[in-house]
């Protein structure tokens, strides 16, 4: 594998410039990989954060040939989904559980109870309490090891819009537009796509102990710019990550096009 272009512009956090998402999407399933043989070792179970859409296709199938190669078991993972639509029922092939299973779930040894995603199906009257109980998980395992991110193009990480707050927990919250016009692909059209979903807040995000930020495509370029190179703003959620000393960002080429290092 070729090695990514390095670039660490501020000590905080880290520039990979990957020639594909391919090598991009392997390089990041051998780093995870090696923290859960390395946890397993000591007999640490690996909490990771995970994200759905198209940016880590590659890197669940990257994970899903490294167990399939018998160099990593997920026996003593559990994984926390950033966000699902709400309401969607979890079996629906536009909810993320499906994603989730269809991706990397049903090819692991993952144990079903080890994986937590924001439950669309809540009655409304137990969605607080449901995002209560997500966060106090997540507290009670030790904290998130690795949270992985897609970006969206107008900033939002997770479904943390702009305008969302550095403070915000696991909520529910209204979905932007551009963000719905982005999903009415996959289900079908606009008006199918919900307007709410349930979230980790951006404290959430950044309570976890490394963060690694996947952008692939022209179509990232602008926002990988904003969120890298601009000041902090709640306009632009992902740019809050430059509060957390171990975030790396992993791009290809054109997703880097915009940036001046
Ligand atoms: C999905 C998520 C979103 C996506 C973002 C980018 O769980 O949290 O923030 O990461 O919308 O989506 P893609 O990767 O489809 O460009």
């Amino acid at each position: 594998m070729n090695e990514p272009i390095k670039h660490s512009i501020r000590e905080r956090f880290t520039v990979l410039i990957f020639d594909n998402k391919q090598s991009g999407s392997a390089y990041l399933s051998t780093i995870i990989c090696e923290l859960i043989n390395q946890n397993n070792q000591w007999d640490k179970h690996t909490c990771l954060g995970l994200a759905t859409g198209s940016s880590p296709i590659l890197f669940y199938a990257a994970l899903v040939k490294e167990y399939k190669s018998q160099n990593v078991s997920f026996e003593n993972v559990y994984s926390f989904n950033l966000d699902e639509y709400y309401p969607i029922q979890n079996n629906s092939p536009e909810s993320y559980h499906h994603f989730m299973n269809e991706h990397l779930f049903d090819h692991v040894d993952m144990p079903s109870d080890n994986i937590y995603i924001p439950d669309g199906e809540l009655p409304s009257d137990k969605v607080e309490e449901g995002c209560q109980k997500f966060e106090n998980r997540i507290k009670a395992l030790g904290g998130l090891d690795v949270q992985i991110l897609g970006i969206g193009r107008n900033g939002h990480i997770g479904f943390n819009e702009p305008g969302s707050s550095i403070e915000t927990t696991t909520r529910l919250v209204e979905i932007h537009e551009t963000t719905r016009r982005d999903a009415g692909g996959a289900f079908g059209n606009l008006e199918n796509v919900p307007h709410q979903a349930l979230t980790m807040g951006v404290q959430t995000i950044l309570s976890a102990k490394s963060i690694f930020l996947m952008a692939w495509g022209s179509g990232k370029a602008e926002i990988i710019k904003k969120a890298i190179e601009d000041n902090i703003t709640p306009e632009v959620p992902a740019s809050y990550l430059k509060n957390h000393n171990n975030v790396t960002y992993l791009l290809d080429q054109a997703a880097a096009a915009e940036l001046n290092i």
